[in-house]
């Protein structure tokens, strides 16, 4: 693969600003699997092969988890009660049916207590998890954490449609988010979404890098533009400004293509049989 294309995926490093470069101290913590597939697609690890747990001290970012910590481990059994109050929106298994909600289902665990403590805090913004989270401790973030991790998220389907009109005319709905999403686009300074979320979007158990296999496309376009206007999780040290570098140059049909090739995404272990398979 080109010197570009390695080159972008530093430049996104960089943006991620102190807590990549304290990652990057820590090689077990850093999915090692960004310079890897930018490089050589081949060594991407095979689905469900894919990376151990992060040990919990080497991640920069739980650091700024929430006064009360720090917090063990998830219990799931726990975390089953205290995920009660979810339900309405998410399910109480995870895979909430109205698409303006994402699946917290087979999402990792360290990743929903973080997004939990971020908020708490109000350094993500959103009224309505601030109100759900602003009475959780760290511990029962990470103990609902735990609980929707073991929970198997729903297949989804890609949007196999043709587009009508435009450079893409006659491709299907979700193609031009699938190149990228496998590729990539050096030129415009857009690093492939599998170096990070994994050829199957299966994400890295932890609380950075986020499972989007299955996602619901609406909730996905949403956090996509969301990024593309600048959003910014987390503050100070806290900070992960990756996503709003990656997200910059993309276009409207690239992200709801993006979103539709996401909710289409599977771990081929988890799959049903082929005839049932989203795509
Ligand atoms: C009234 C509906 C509602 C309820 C109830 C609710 N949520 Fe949410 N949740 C949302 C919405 C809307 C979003 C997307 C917010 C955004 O855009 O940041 C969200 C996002 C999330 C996310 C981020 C997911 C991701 O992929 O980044 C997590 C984690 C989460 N909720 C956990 C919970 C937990 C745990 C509870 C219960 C304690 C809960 N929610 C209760 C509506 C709800
Ligand atoms: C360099 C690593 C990296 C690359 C490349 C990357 N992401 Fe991300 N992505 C992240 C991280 C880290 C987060 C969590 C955001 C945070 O903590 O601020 C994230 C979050 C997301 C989310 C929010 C998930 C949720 O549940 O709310 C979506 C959607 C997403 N990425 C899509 C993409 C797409 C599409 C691409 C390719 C165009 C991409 N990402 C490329 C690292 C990356």
């Amino acid at each position: 693969m080109t010197l570009k294309r390695i080159l972008a995926v530093g430049a996104m490093f960089a943006l991620a600003g102190v807590a990549l470069a304290q990652t990057a101290q820590a090689p077990a913590a850093t999915p090692t699997a960004p310079a890897a597939t930018a490089t050589a697609p081949a060594a991407v690890p095979a689905p469900g092969a894919e990376v151990t747990a992060t040990p919990e001290a080497a991640v920069a970012v739980a650091a700024a988890l929430p006064a009360d910590g720090p917090a063990g481990p998830g219990d799931a059994k726990a975390g089953e009660g205290k995920a009660a109050a979810c339900a309405a929106c998410h399910s109480a298994d995870g895979n909430s049916a109205d698409p303006q909600y994402p699946k917290l289902a087979g999402q990792h665990e360290r990743y929903i207590a973080r997004q939990l403590a971020l908020y708490k805090s109000g350094e993500r913004d959103n009224a309505i998890m601030l109100g759900f989270a602003a009475t959780l401790s760290s511990q029962d973030m990470r103990d609902i954490g735990a609980y929707f991790a073991q929970q198997v998220v729903t297949p989804g389907v890609a949007d196999e449609s043709l587009i009508a009109e435009g450079p893409n005319a006659g491709r299907k709905f979700y193609a031009v988010g699938e190149k990228l999403y496998r590729s990539g686009d050096a030129a415009r300074g857009i690093p492939a979404c599998a170096a990070c979320h994994g050829p199957t979007g299966s994400g890295v158990p932890g609380p950075t890098w986020p499972a989007l296999h299955a996602q619901h496309a609406q909730y996905t376009a949403v956090q996509l533009r969301a990024f593309r206007d600048g959003a910014v999780w987390g503050k100070d040290a806290n900070a992960s400004a990756i996503m709003a570098g990656v997200a910059r140059n993309l276009t409207d049909e690239e992200i709801d293509s993006l979103a539709s090739y996401v909710q289409g995404l599977h771990n081929v272990i988890d799959a049903p049989p082929a005839k049932t398979a989203a795509r």
